[in-house]
């Protein structure tokens, strides 16, 4: 029925491990012969393997199923055992069991390959000779390299080494740490690394290509590339070492950081360092993801201080590569960026880079750090607590690609909106699944929908939008909204939606409305609700002018109309995220700053928490209800 054949699935599947960047990324021997996985597949009966995750049924030629990679309510996901694929309508996922092991055991390509070969008994196949020959050159490079991690630790623990040792502890990090690292010190001199590898047995052109020394041009001695420097060692995802970074110790030397060049070991593109160490640390849950920040001393700053699914890229923007090995090791990855202009700038080239590979429940979060501080920087400053509040209160992509496209420039005429529309429509245009595409449409056209609306009710200047230079207003569904209706489009949906009430009953009830009227809207929408009458916006507002509260009701039967918002879907959590705003108490801007601006309070992180789990164990109930009725 889907006229795809088992081929175009190898190429995707394929496709999906280089988009991992894991097929870059590993040294196996192997390179499997074309025939391998197509006898494999030939072996596999999808049905079986597709079944143990999820429950199938029987349905003509096909199995069906619920989806296991969206929460719906009504069987979507089908397998075709003579075609050897399955496709999921209502994520529009699909491809052969290879990449459902990829995709809902979150493994690479190989490691799919394997664990399927393993359960047919079919043993993978050797090497090739050619292959076996660089393999075995790249084991030695590796030994190099490991060789000098070992050396250059060695150093810092002697005479030598006293100067790089003054500087950790000034750091704050104390000897019993630095092991866990392999943090070192390579000597202040020309030969000395390059003289102890090759007593190691190490041959010079292994030393070179293993980036370690330097040829000068036209041949001649080659010299350590690395020299005087506290030197952190770069593991693969294996955790052998493939390069080095290494810091200068005076504090204006240049440069700050030497880095190994590209070398066959490493390509700094496609390493993201500590990242072995910190998947282990994060474990396999399938909420949130690893840290990324932007230094190694970030990275060891928060590992210290409890954090240790903390990774950094190697001096260079995020990459595609790197971000196929963010969401291997979890869905939800948190950036970390300076709050100053070269941050913002790094974060904008994140959401282009992350754009492209979102899928239901994958995404990307920020979180902009201020007054030009770094992890580091604020952990020594102001604890670790402090660190994972912030973290907590990262903001979703969507916010950030909202907020970057809104401020840009003053949307004060039409063919400005129409240019605000254009970017946001072209933002989303890099989004390849479709679900997530027309998602994302939905809600940034209601964002910027609810932001023009609120400029002309902010009744400035007889509804002029404000001129560029003056300060943006927000959508009525975040803070910075004008003071007179805050929270009115997020109290308007919940009256449109009733599922939105339904779940965030008790924040609605409690949610800081600074407006009368507003909160007049609200009050009539909980008491009308808990009666049980379906409550509407005619309902109400008539409800409203029996009171006497005519602003309100006009308030309410005047606001635009408001998008659709599927119970469960990323529309729903983002309101539920917009009301946590609401939460404050006030004047308890936690960050003491920026007030209403870029960061929610503890108080709101801990409010989001209890939304989401409440919203969790509806979920699960509803879940359950579904199975049951799904048995009767
Ligand atoms: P930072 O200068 O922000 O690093 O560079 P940092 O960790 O805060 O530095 P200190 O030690 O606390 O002062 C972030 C990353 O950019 C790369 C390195 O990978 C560094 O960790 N970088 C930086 C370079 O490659 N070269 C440089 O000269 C500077
Ligand atoms: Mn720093």
């Amino acid at each position: 029925m889907w006229g795809l054949s088992g081929c175009e699935f190898l190429t995707g599947s394929l496709r999906a491990a280089l988009r991992t960047g894991y097929m870059n990324q590993m040294s196996a021997p192997i390179r499997i012969p074309d025939g391998f996985v197509d006898e494999l597949k030939a072996r596999i009966r999808p049905s079986e393997v597709i079944g143990r995750k999820v429950k199938l049924k029987k349905q003509g030629k096909e199995w069906v199923g619920l989806s296991p990679f969206t929460n719906e309510k009504t069987p979507s996901f089908y397998v075709n055992d003579q075609k050897k694929i399955f496709k999921c309508f209502s994520s529009g996922i699909g491809g052969d069991v290879i990449s459902f092991v990829m995709e809902t055991e979150r493994l690479s390509f190989m490691e799919a390959v394997e664990k399927l070969a393993d359960e047919a008994g079919m043993a993978l196949p050797k090497a090739t000779p050619e292959s076996q020959e660089q393999y075995d050159r790249r084991l030695r490079l590796i030994g190099a390299s490991e060789a000098a991690a070992a050396f250059y630790e060695e150093r810092l623990r002697s005479a030598e080494g006293a100067e790089a040792r003054r500087y950790l502890e000034g750091r704050g990090l104390k000897p019993g740490s630095w092991g866990k690292y392999r943090l070192g010190y390579s000597p202040d001199d020309w030969r000395k690394t390059f003289e102890h590898l090759r007593s190691k047995g190490f041959s010079q052109s292994e030393i070179v290509e293993a980036g370690l020394a330097v040829e000068k041009d036209g041949g001649g001695d080659p010299y350590d590339r690395f020299r005087g420097r506290l030197m952190f060692p770069i593991e693969d995802a294996r955790g052998q070492v493939i390069a080095f970074g290494g810091r200068a110790l005076e504090p204006d030397a240049k440069p700050k950081y030497l880095n190994s060049s590209d070398t066959p070991l490493f390509h700094k593109s496609r390493v993201l360092y500590r990242y072995k160490p910190a998947r282990e640390a994060f474990g396999g849950t399938d909420e949130g993801g690893l840290i990324v920040c932007e230094g190694y001393m970030d990275v060891i700053a928060l590992c210290e201080a409890g954090f240790g699914h903390a990774v950094a890229p190697l001096g260079t923007a995020l990459t595609e590569e790197q971000l196929g090995l963010l969401w291997r090791a979890g869905p939800e990855p948190v950036l970390c960026f300076d709050g100053d202009r070269a941050g913002l700038g790094a974060a904008n080239r994140s959401i282009e880079r992350a754009l492209p590979g979102l899928q239901p429940g994958r995404s990307v979060f920020f979180c902009l750090l201020s007054d030009g501080m770094d992890p580091d920087d604020l952990i020594r400053e102001r604890g670790p607590g402090a660190m994972g509040k912030l973290l907590e209160s990262a903001l979703p992509l969507v916010e950030v690609l909202w907020r970057r496209e809104r401020d840009a420039e003053a949307v004060d005429t039409p063919e400005r909106q129409a240019g605000l529309e254009q970017r946001l429509m072209q933002a989303a245009s890099a989004i390849q699944h479709s679900a997530v595409k027309s998602a994302y449409e939905r809600e940034l056209k209601a964002r910027m929908r609810d932001y023009l609306w609120q400029m002309r009710a902010a009744g400035r200047g007889s509804g002029r939008a404000p001129l560029r230079g003056d300060k943006p207003l927000d959508a009525s569904l975040r803070g910075g909204a004008p003071a007179k209706t805050r929270g009115l489009g997020l109290i308007v949906r919940a009256v449109d939606h009733h599922h939105l009430a339904e779940i965030g009953f008790e924040a609605l009830a409690v949610a800081d409305l600074p407006d009368p009227d507003v909160s007049a809207i609200r009050d009539a929408l909980i008491s009308q609700n808990t009666a049980d009458s379906g409550v509407d916006r005619k309902g109400l507002s008539d409800h409203l002018d029996s009171l006497g509260k005519s602003r309100a009701a006009e308030l309410l039967t005047t606001y635009p109309d408001t998008p659709q918002i599927a119970p469960g879907g990323p529309e729903e959590r983002e309101w539920l995220i917009a009301l946590e705003q609401y939460a404050r108490p006030e004047g308890t801007d936690g960050s003491g700053r920026n007030s209403g601006e870029a960061f929610a309070t503890p108080e709101d992180a801990r409010f989001r928490h209890r939304l989401v789990s409440e919203r969790r164990a509806r979920t699960a109930r509803l879940n359950e209800a579904a199975e049951k009725a799904d048995q009767e």
